[in-house]
């Protein structure tokens, strides 16, 4: 897993996409949601997770020196594997300003569904990252 965060000095975000550890549980995402939340408010990341069919997919934006850290600790986290980095890079203004870690699941909100009905207007061919931040930005929660 790589992200292009070298040499950003003030805000940047990653989006990943990431595989759940089979068996994953209320209680285990209550827990993910709650370091997440602690430590993302200390170090000034905002952003969201969402949950669906064995997947996760996280947008995180913030302080580069913050995201380092927290890409660190979430590469060595058992409860998901196969990290793939969908973009990164250097941010002019936050779009999850209020959100100290959004979160959805499949209950809420469905992005398979949302690919589903979207039109190439709205996801221009091939713009997998673009059409995954449009939809958490769009989520009504
Ligand atoms: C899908 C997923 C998303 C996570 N998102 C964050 C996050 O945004 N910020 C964070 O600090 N930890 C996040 N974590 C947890 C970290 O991998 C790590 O376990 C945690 O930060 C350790 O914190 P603790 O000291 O509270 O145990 C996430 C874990 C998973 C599996």
């Amino acid at each position: 897993m790589t992200s292009d965060l070298e040499g950003i000095d003030g805000l940047g975000f990653v989006l990943y996409r990431s595989t759940a550890r089979p068996g994953l549980d209320g209680s285990d995402m209550q827990d993910i949601l709650r370091s997440a939340r602690s430590r993302n408010q200390s170090l000034g990341l905002t952003g969201c997770l969402h949950h669906e069919e064995g997947l996760f997919f996280q947008w995180l934006e913030g302080p580069a020196e913050g995201l380092r850290q927290v890409m660190a600790l979430l590469t060595s986290d058992a409860r998901h594997s196969r990290i793939e980095v969908l973009d990164s890079g250097a941010l002019n203004h936050r779009r999850f300003q209020d959100w100290r870690m959004r979160f959805s699941d499949r209950d809420r909100a469905s992005l398979m569904d949302w690919f589903a009905r979207s039109d190439t207007a709205t996801v221009h061919r091939g713009d997998y990252a673009g059409g995954v931040v449009a939809f958490m930005l769009g989520l009504e929660i």
